[in-house]
């Protein structure tokens, strides 16, 4: 089921999100929705609070890129509870955009490499170091489950060139 995906300015995306542990309800099938919602949208990530929901969950698929690069091939993950523990490398700037800020693509600086420990769908523990695009995407829906955008980290500047389509969303004029 393709599920609506909540957009800039829904005060949902501003908040940190809990926990959930194996008894949340309907977990299979929320995360087959996210999955669906995700690739209907385009997309190669999504936070459970896209979809209206403050727990910590995303959904990742880096398949689209797999034409291009074979290394992305296969690389369909779930993470549930995750924590990333460290950030290190080179600070990269990379062209970004959002499923919940739809027409906007800015750049943002994020750390080259990231260790992550999280659940899978199976709820078995991992604990993983990731980089370049991987590193990148998980960061980006790692944001959203504490509350943060990918706006939040671009320059003055270009936020205030972007002010007005933001303010459009915010009214519902998307
Ligand atoms: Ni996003």
């Amino acid at each position: 089921m393709i599920l609506p995906i909540y957009l800039y300015g829904q005060p949902i995306l501003r908040k940190i999100a809990h926990d959930i542990d194996q008894d949340y309800p309907k977990l299979k099938e929320l995360i087959d929705n996210m999955f669906e919602t995700m690739y209907n949208a385009d997309g190669v990530g999504l936070a459970a609070p896209q979809i209206g929901l403050d727990i910590r969950l995303f959904v990742v698929d880096l398949e689209p890129l797999a034409e291009d690069e074979p290394k992305y091939n296969g690389f369909k993950k779930v993470f549930i509870n995750p924590q990333i523990i460290e950030q290190t490398g080179e600070i990269i700037s990379l062209q970004e955009g959002c499923l919940s800020i739809p027409g906007i693509n800015e750049n943002v600086l994020r750390e080259e490499t990231i260790r992550i420990k999280y659940l899978d769908e199976n709820f078995e523990e991992k604990d993983e170091v990731y980089s370049d695009f991987f590193a990148r995407c998980i960061q980006h829906e790692y944001d959203h489950i504490e509350g943060k955008l990918f706006i939040d980290k671009i320059s003055g500047i270009r936020k205030q060139l972007i002010k007005s389509k933001l303010n459009n969303m915010i009214k519902g004029r998307v």
